[in-house]
């Protein structure tokens, strides 16, 4: 314990120090290109990425629900199935917003929402990423991708980035974060070092172990200057996930029997 405290304490004096050059990078590596398969970018109309979600039905995206609370669907295209937006992508539009109602904007608690589209995702360039009911243990290996800012207030990346990052202790997560918010149950939290981390644009993005899904990025203090950086975590939700997934799979499937009646015998 009080080696992990010491890690913490020097990061944080550290951080002073480098918070006047602001121009460091999150420390990540272009993101391999399967995990543009997964990976989807919420963007307003003029094709600017505000957040990021995960492929989890050929009809849904999970994200975070600070990411879409109190916005308007009509002004909302999911981009799909590539690392690179300026060079590819596929263009979604959302029909539904449901965000969980337990959300609360200022704990960040219940921070995740499902997005479903009106068409299937392709997928000849999609992949429905599974989630698992994992346990999330310390020092645990994950991936995090993002279109994220590559420095604090810049502009978000064309190019996705991936970074490499451990599962944080919780309690010494929540002493670290005790000034902001607290770290609930439903949330967990990642910390390699400073320079690596988190920062504008990436939050609702999606968190793997083992190419399966177990986060989304929700809150931190950007970008990378010495924190945690604090996730959604998925396992609480799968069932809700999946309920809903189901659910609009059966509505969907009685649409289509009314508009597309048999022709008689
Ligand atoms: C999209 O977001 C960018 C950056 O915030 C903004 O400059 C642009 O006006 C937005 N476009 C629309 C159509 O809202
Ligand atoms: C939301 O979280 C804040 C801060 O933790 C708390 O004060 C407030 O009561 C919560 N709201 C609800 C509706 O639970
Ligand atoms: C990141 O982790 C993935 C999966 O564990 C691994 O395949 C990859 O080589 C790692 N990349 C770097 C840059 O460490
Ligand atoms: C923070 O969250 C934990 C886990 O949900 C809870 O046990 C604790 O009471 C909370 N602390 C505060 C100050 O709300
Ligand atoms: C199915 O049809 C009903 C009634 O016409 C409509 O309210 C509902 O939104 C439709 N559901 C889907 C998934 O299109």
């Amino acid at each position: 314990m009080m080696y992990k405290f010491w890690v913490l304490v020097i990061a944080l004096f550290t951080s002073r120090q480098v918070s006047g050059s602001m121009f460091r990078i999150i420390g990540g590596h272009e993101a391999p290109p399967e995990y543009g398969r997964f990976h989807a970018s919420l963007q307003n109309l003029s094709g600017h990425h505000v957040c990021g979600g995960a492929v989890v039905s050929n009809r849904h995206v999970v994200t975070a629900a600070h990411c879409v609370q109190g916005a308007n669907l009509k002004y909302i295209r999911v981009i799909v199935g590539t690392t690179n937006l300026d060079t590819s992508g596929y263009v979604y539009a959302p029909i539904s917003i449901l965000i969980h109602p337990d959300f609360n904007h200022s704990s960040r608690d219940y921070d995740i929402a499902i997005l479903k589209v009106l068409r299937p995702f392709d997928n000849r360039h999609v992949r429905v990423i599974s989630m698992r009911d994992e346990e999330l243990n310390e020092g645990d290996s994950l991936v995090l991708t993002g279109f994220g800012a590559l420095e604090p207030n810049g502009e978000s990346s064309r190019q996705m980035h991936a970074l490499n990052l451990s599962v944080f202790d919780q309690e010494t997560c929540r002493f670290a974060m005790r000034y902001s918010k607290n770290v609930t149950d439903n949330m967990f939290c990642t910390f390699t070092k400073i320079g690596q981390g988190t920062c504008h644009g990436d939050s609702g993005g999606p968190v793997t172990k083992h190419s399966y899904l177990v986060g989304l990025v929700s809150w931190g203090i950007p970008c990378a200057v010495g924190f945690p950086d604090v996730h959604t975590r998925i396992a609480p939700f799968i069932k809700w996930i999946q309920h809903h997934i189901d659910k609009s799979r059966c509505t969907t499937n009685k649409n289509r029997t009314n508009f597309n009646p048999l022709p008689p015998m």
